[in-house]
């Protein structure tokens, strides 16, 4: 019989479930959608049932498409939404909704939390500045407005880690979701006495913390009645939505970049050691790899960008003929630059008020120079967080991995080859953190011996976008102008918001 393992990913959109053999094959996906509410301005919560709800589902219909006996499965990996706040009481019962990661609620606790630890101390210890929607300032938050329901809080999970509770009865999380809450001693991978204490956060409200391939309990027997799988199936840790995408397309080692061009865009650095950027630009966080950290920088709107351009100016073109004649036009567009900061930004400006532009329009220009100027823009905001990488020491980058919906065109990876400057692959898998996280329960359940081993056997390369040296050169000059870009416009964006 075959052995199998499920990957789950309880994201902000649905609960996937996604069921592979023991040689990493992808048998069957399901996925069940939800919503999020956004109550006030600036909030964005969701109920845990939800999760539950849509785990259920999507198990029973995987395994029931993957035509497998639910006996075949030896085990189930977690993975999802980082940063969410979910607040149990001593019973296990949901006190109020989740506060999600895209939450902006925080500006004032952020700042209290600078002002506890000291700006410096805290990037020191959790390799982070505080960002609004990270898990700590929400409690701060909760204890501030709602100061009944935190007199009631036991327990505190991250999202996937309610799933986890509802599967298992245990309360864990694995140490990349951990590193996420801004409560995380970064090196030494488990919670910081010290930031708790400053921010008097009660330690026993927290789980256990564990490694992504480390088994964290078995499944119940009322999960098992839930879900159809048998009662004993073991849990692992599993892994933040990123960690997991990571080692879904095998960026595990060192001198490895995951790149992921979706509505947002990550570029995720492993690293065997723990790298911070001094002022906490990047996210530094513990990797689904036991003993490995990353570091990562996002920006909000990457192929975001192009979606909005097509849908706007462009709409009912498909995006193969939109982005044709762009491969025509030279590099840098012909002086023209397009900033992505159409929903703000994270890294490297955390402001949620910068504000998207084309810079150059002349007479010359082309919707074909447009379109290439989006692309373009993208890539010169993507390699700001290589740069920030650099400058935190992190020397080696020797492969770029590209997955997500813009990956799909050659244009694209190949501007990004040119402006990053380094040599860019495609990959077999395209599961994304599903699949890291089914890979992470098959080296939990012995179907690999580590995580290296298993991303090597199952993940393989397809292709492959060297620089070209002329036009990266080329791009050199244009990134520069770039980059002037932001501090020139700050202050008019800002105005511009305001007066919106
Ligand atoms: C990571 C992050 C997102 C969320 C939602 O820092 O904020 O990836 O996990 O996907």
């Amino acid at each position: 019989m075959t052995t199998c393992f499920i990957g789950i990913d309880v994201s902000t959109t649905a609960a996937k479930a996604l069921v592979i053999d023991d040689a990493g094959t992808v048998l069957a996906v399901a996925s069940t959608e939800y919503p999020f509410d956004t109550p006030r301005p600036l909030w964005s919560e969701q109920h845990p049932d939800l999760w539950w709800n849509g785990t259920v589902q999507s198990i029973r219909q995987a395994v029931d498409r993957a035509g497998i006996s639910p006996t075949a499965v030896k085990g189930v990996g977690l993975t999802g939404q980082m940063h969410g706040l979910t607040l149990l009481d001593e019973q296990g019962q949901v006190l109020r909704p989740a506060i999600l990661w895209n939450d902006q609620r925080t500006g004032a606790e952020c700042d209290e939390i600078r002002a506890r630890l000291g700006k410096a101390r805290l990037v020191q210890i959790t390799g982070n500045d505080a960002l609004t929607g990270f898990t700590a300032p929400k409690i701060l938050w909760v204890r501030r407005h709602e100061p009944d329901i935190y007199a009631r809080v036991r327990h505190i999970l991250l999202p996937k880690d309610y799933v986890r509770f509802r599967l298992t009865g245990q309360y864990a999380t694995d140490r990349a979701g951990g590193a996420g809450t801004l409560l995380f001693d970064l090196a030494r991978r488990d919670w910081s006495p010290e930031v708790l204490e400053a921010l008097e956060i009660p330690a026993e409200w927290l789980p256990p913390t564990h490694e992504g391939p480390e088994i964290t309990g078995h499944l119940s027997a009322a999960a098992a009645q839930a879900t159809g799988l048998p009662e004993g199936t073991p849990v692992v840790g599993g892994g933040g939505d990123q960690a997991a995408q990571a080692v879904g397309v095998g960026a595990v080692q060192p001198g490895i970049v995951a790149l992921t061009l979706g509505t947002s865009g990550v570029v995720f650095a492993s690293t065997g050691e723990p790298f911070v950027e001094p002022e906490g630009r990047l996210h530094a966080f513990c990797h689904a790899v036991p003993g490995r950290w990353h570091l990562m920088g996002v920006m909000l709107s990457a192929a975001g960008s192009l979606r909005w351009y097509r849908d706007t100016l462009a709409a009912g073109t498909d995006f193969d003929t939109l982005l044709a004649p762009a491969a025509a036009v030279p590099p840098g567009s012909e002086g023209l630059l397009f900033l992505p900061y159409l929903t703000g930004e994270r890294t490297p400006h955390p402001d949620p008020l910068a504000r998207g532009a084309w810079v150059g329009l002349t007479v010359r220009h082309t919707q074909a120079h447009i379109t290439r100027a989006v692309l373009e823009g993208v890539a010169f905001g993507l390699r700001d967080s290589f740069e920030l990488m650099k400058a935190a020491g992190l020397s080696r980058i020797d492969q770029v991995r590209v997955s997500g919906g813009g990956a799909r065109s050659a244009l694209w990876r190949q501007i990004l080859a040119d402006v990053l400057d380094v040599e860019l692959v495609t990959v077999t898998t395209t599961e994304g953190a599903a699949y890291g996280a089914a890979l992470l329960a098959g080296v939990g359940g012995g179907a690999w011996p580590d995580v290296d081993t298993a991303c090597a056997q199952a993940v393989s390369i397809t292709g492959t976008a060297a620089p070209q040296p002329e036009q990266a050169a080329r791009y050199e000059d244009f990134y520069h102008q770039y980059r002037a870009l932001y501090p020139a416009l700050k202050e008019i964006s800002h105005h511009l918001s305001r007066l919106a």
